[in-house]
């Protein structure tokens, strides 16, 4: 949550930052702001509400300078408001920061400064940190980077800081601990950012900076240290990452765009690592581990939002194809419970950002306690990647629209992979099932695809159910964490209330909101629980709810019982998900633009949870 972007070099900064905050914004909407300097001058502009905003505001002020830091913020201390957006001021005007994170202990220290005279013109967290900065400089005598350092140690909570200094023309310090940095390395120039969005055009030379390290960037030096002041040699590596890859090509929103990828971001994370022909299944990531994996005691499957619901269809899967025990736990539980983690238990972090605060804290729970980690993790070099033993990229391509989209469906080929490999190392699958398995994931691409072209039929669904106040969405076995993913793609961006339930739980408790206003979604799709589910649409239909239904093509059963209905290839049940899921996310797209909601950036939310 928050993006923050830094540049130093001989460009103009403020054109290098400002595109840099727009590809950040997923990380946050609610107010923006850049802090430029020149010639010993620190100007701070920012603005309520979105980057647009802020670029509208700044028509006509002073914007030379070659170098800055910008932040686009989601709020955490103090509502969005001109005042509580980054940067921040120090008291005497001479630093200016921007923050991504939360300061914990912000309260004790905010009380001390106040009892010293400080008096702060924001809410927030970070102007306290920033004020304590400049109350050890001060008292001290000491550099800034000395005051930063020794300020860092005594505060709790996770941060991403970039500060500027008035008598400090050309250098940003940075420092990170639990929020993301990455520091792209050009001629003359560096470039400073949340994730690698804002620096692909420039650069594919980055350092992924690590908790507790310091970074001193200057046009032509990158020095790096830890808290300690020992210096690190920085670790530079190469982005695998395409400019077009984060722009909208043509789409109207990068939502729509990411749905529309799928049969190329899954069949790109099939690519080199599945052989239907071959009877293949090369993961180096599990074959490299294939003992720990395949005799684990238990598996804990740890994420949060889509990436939860991804854990559960990979419950099912990996009980069914492996017979190994299986949990899966929202990672902000789990971190504050007094979890039973024995050796011999193998933890699966699922994670499209791999930078969600509460899913690294688990993570790193876990392996304190001496558990293997299994990242299935999109973003390239991010910590949750960075935290695991062994794992497997989804190769999603960067995800930008705020709901999940891709990378649900990625996760849940990579977890399908990762199934069948082990199943078949441990002799728990049979030739026939792994080879008809195979062969059914190979043609998923071209599944989707064949979904994707009748995209119109769930636009017109959309307008015909756009001003239900709820929905419920109903799924069996495979399906049932499809009803729970449906349900939660529509809420976010549609504002429309909606539940997913297990199809036969509806009994016990949701059926009351049945009638003639209630929108029912059903996934029926043809498999074991087939007859089980079309009793249950019989139920609602006798109360007059209102059934749309996604159904396996030639179910015609299923259809005559519908409103409304969208087919869709027929497939094994273990891969149904992946199907099933794309009518559902297509269905919120468009309620949501029906709706007039900006699907990419919808309220409050955030892409990428930095905070817990
Ligand atoms: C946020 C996003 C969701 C995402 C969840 C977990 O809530 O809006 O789309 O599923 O975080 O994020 P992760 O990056 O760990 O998958």
């Amino acid at each position: 949550m928050c993006g923050i972007v830094g540049y130093t070099g001989s460009r103009q900064a403020y054109p290098v930052i400002l595109k840099g905050l727009k590809r950040l914004e997923y990380r946050g909407y609610d107010s923006s702001g850049v802090a430029l300097l020149k010639n010993g001058e620190l100007n701070v502009y920012k603005k309520k509400g979105k980057v647009a905003e802020l670029e509208e505001f700044m028509i006509g002020k002073n914007i030379d300078a070659q170098i800055g830091i910008g932040h686009t913020r989601w709020a955490t201390h103090g509502e969005p408001s001109d005042r509580n957006a980054h940067p921040h001021h120090s008291a005497n005007g001479k630093i200016a920061m921007i923050h991504n994170g939360i300061i914990e202990n912000y309260a004790l220290i905010k009380q001390d400064l106040v009892k010293k005279g400080y008096q702060f013109t924001s809410d927030t967290d970070t102007e306290v940190l920033l004020n304590f900065i400049e109350d050890i400089q001060t008292n001290n005598a000491c550099s800034l980077e000395e005051a930063i350092r020794i300020a860092l140690k005594r505060v709790t909570g996770a941060y991403c800081i970039l500060i500027i200094e008035k008598d400090n023309p050309d250098t940003i310090i940075a420092a990170r601990k639990g929020s993301p940095l990455v520091i792209g390395i050009g001629k003359g120039e560096h470039f400073l950012a949340s994730d690698a969005s804002p620096i692909i055009e420039y650069t594919k030379e980055v350092v992924y900076v690590n908790d507790y390290e310091l970074a001193i960037v200057k046009p032509d030096e990158l020095i790096l240290k830890n808290l300690g002041n020992e210096k690190i040699t920085p670790y530079v590596t190469k982005l695998d990452m395409e400019l077009a890859a984060i722009e909208k090509g043509g789409y109207e929103h990068f939502m729509i765009k990411e749905i529309f990828e799928q049969p190329s971001t899954i069949f790109d994370c099939l690519r080199g690592r599945l052989d239907a022909k071959e009877g293949l299944i090369k993961m180096s990531g599990v074959d490299e581990n294939i003992e720990h994996l395949m005799n684990a005691n238990r598996i804990i499957i740890i994420a949060c939002g889509t990436s939860w619901h991804a854990g559960l269809v990979a419950e099912y899967i990996i009980e069914e194809l492996c017979r190994i025990p299986v949990e899966v736990e929202y990672a902000s539980e789990f971190r504050y419970r007094n979890p039973i983690i024995n050796k011999g238990d193998v933890i699966i972090a699922i994670s499209q950002s791999g930078e969600t605060a509460d899913t690294i804290v688990a993570l790193e729970k876990a392996k304190d306690n001496g558990a293997f980690i299994f990242g299935v993790v999109n973003a390239v070099g991010s910590s949750i990647a960075r935290i695991s033993n062994a794992g497997a990229y989804t190769h999603a391509g960067p995800e930008i629209g705020v709901a999940s989209t891709k990378a649900f469906t990625g996760q849940l080929a990579v977890l399908m992979m990762v199934a069948l490999d082990i199943a078949k190392h441990k002799g728990s699958i049979t030739e026939e099932k792994y080879a008809e398995l195979l062969n059914e994931l190979e043609s998923v691409p071209e599944k989707v695809d064949a979904i994707l072209k009748n995209a119109d039929q769930l636009k017109a669904i959309a307008e015909k159910y756009k001003s239900a106040s709820d929905f419920l969405f109903l799924g069996r076995g495979y399906n049932f964490p499809v009803a729970l993913e449906g349900a939660l793609k529509l809420k976010e961006i549609s504002y429309i209330h909606a539940e997913g339930y297990p199809a036969a739980e509806m009994k016990h408790g949701p059926i009351a909101l049945v009638d003639e206003n209630l929108p029912v979604v059903f996934i029926a799709t043809k498999d074991l629980y087939h007859e089980k589910i079309i009793s249950n649409m019989q139920e609602i239909k006798a109360r007059k709810g209102k059934i749309i239904s996604i159904i396996t093509e030639g179910d015609n059963v299923s259809s005559e019982i519908s409103n409304d209905y969208f087919c869709i290839p027929a497939t094994d049940e273990l891969i149904a998900p992946i199907l099933t899921v794309i009518p559902l996310q297509l269905l919120s797209y468009y309620v949501g633009i029906a709706k007039g909601i900006d699907v990419d950036k919808p309220r409050n939310l955030a892409k990428s949870v930095t905070v817990e």
